[in-house]
């Protein structure tokens, strides 16, 4: 099973490269914190949440009550949330509010979740949440489906660049453009839906070079997408996926089968923040 190796970020944080994906992980408490009690034993030590998803508070428990079993420590864990379009305006009382849900003293990374930008709100919640990293209250400053417009408007506001930009992102539609910009400017890509929902892995790139290597082809559209540098968040509710999708990290691929699937081609799945009215 793969090692829990990371990514740097630009605040000097280390993030775990592959991480365990919450939306819609929205079922029983009890079945939450199960699955990410059963992801902490696999190795998993990434785990991305949102106060939208409903369910900060399953996925706090869960980290305490491993940090508690002696499972894992506090400082092994990294744990993302997601500030929402509506609580703009107060972007530090929210960013207490899900630290108060997750029942952690700080989070690893928080990000503005949508530009959003008709309500002219995204540049000072940035600035709130620079004041939370500035406190000590949270580790790294992120964004979530901003493009290079936006992210600009965030850069000459406030001179920091955010650590991870969180988009979607996957085999048949890797944002090539939108990722050269995050190199140019030392911010991490983090691919939501890096499985495209379960609905690219038939695609024959990701079948074909499934079978020479072992491997399903949910393993290697993950492996695609580490293999350029980009942290994945896959979700799953399915304990035999959960490590599944883990092993992806023991796959190298070959440049000829990151270019073929490079080529394959696809589409955005959900909404295009350019357009998504929040
Ligand atoms: N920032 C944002 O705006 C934003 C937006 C969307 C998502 N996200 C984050 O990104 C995470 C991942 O994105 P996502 O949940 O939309 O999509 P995803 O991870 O690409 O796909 C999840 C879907 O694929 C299925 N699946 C999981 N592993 C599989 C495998 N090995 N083989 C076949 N199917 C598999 C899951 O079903 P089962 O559960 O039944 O296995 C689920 O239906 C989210 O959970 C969330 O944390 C962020």
């Amino acid at each position: 099973m793969g090692a829990a190796t990371f990514f740097e970020l630009n605040s000097g944080a280390s993030m775990p490269r592959l991480g365990l994906g919450t939306y819609k992980l929205d079922g029983p408490a009890s079945e939450t914190i199960a699955l990410i009690r059963r992801a902490i034993e696999l190795g998993y030590r990434h785990f991305d949440t949102a106060a939208l998803y409903g369910n900060e508070e399953a996925v706090g428990q869960a980290l305490i009550d491993a940090i508690r079993a002696g499972d894992v420590s506090r400082e092994e864990l990294f744990v993302t949330s997601k500030l929402w379009n509506d609580d703009q305006p107060r972007a530090a009382e929210a960013f207490g509010e899900s630290l108060k849900r997750l029942g952690l003293d700080y989070a690893d990374l928080f990000m503005v979740h949508w530009p959003w930008p008709q309500n002219g709100t995204f540049v000072a919640a940035y600035r709130a949440l620079i004041d939370a990293h500035e406190r000590g209250d949270l580790v790294s400053v992120g964004v979530a489906n901003f493009y290079e417009e936006t992210l600009d408007a965030l850069i000459d506001a406030s001179g920091v660049a955010p650590a991870v930009n969180q988009v979607e992102l996957h085999t048949g539609f890797t944002q090539p453009e939108l990722r050269t910009y995050h190199a140019e400017h030392g911010i991490l890509t983090e691919a939501w839906a890096p499985l495209g929902r379960g609905e690219i892995l038939g695609e024959a790139a990701i079948t074909e070079t499934a079978e020479s290597h072992d491997a399903t082809p949910g393993q290697i559209a993950l492996a695609h997408l580490l293999a350029h540098g980009i942290s994945v968040i896959p979700k799953t509710a399915n304990p035999e996926r959960l490590a599944e999708n883990f092993g992806a990290l023991d796959i190298a691929l070959s440049d000829d089968e990151v270019a073929r699937l490079d080529a394959a081609q696809g589409r955005r799945q959900s909404n295009d923040p350019r357009s998504f009215p929040g």
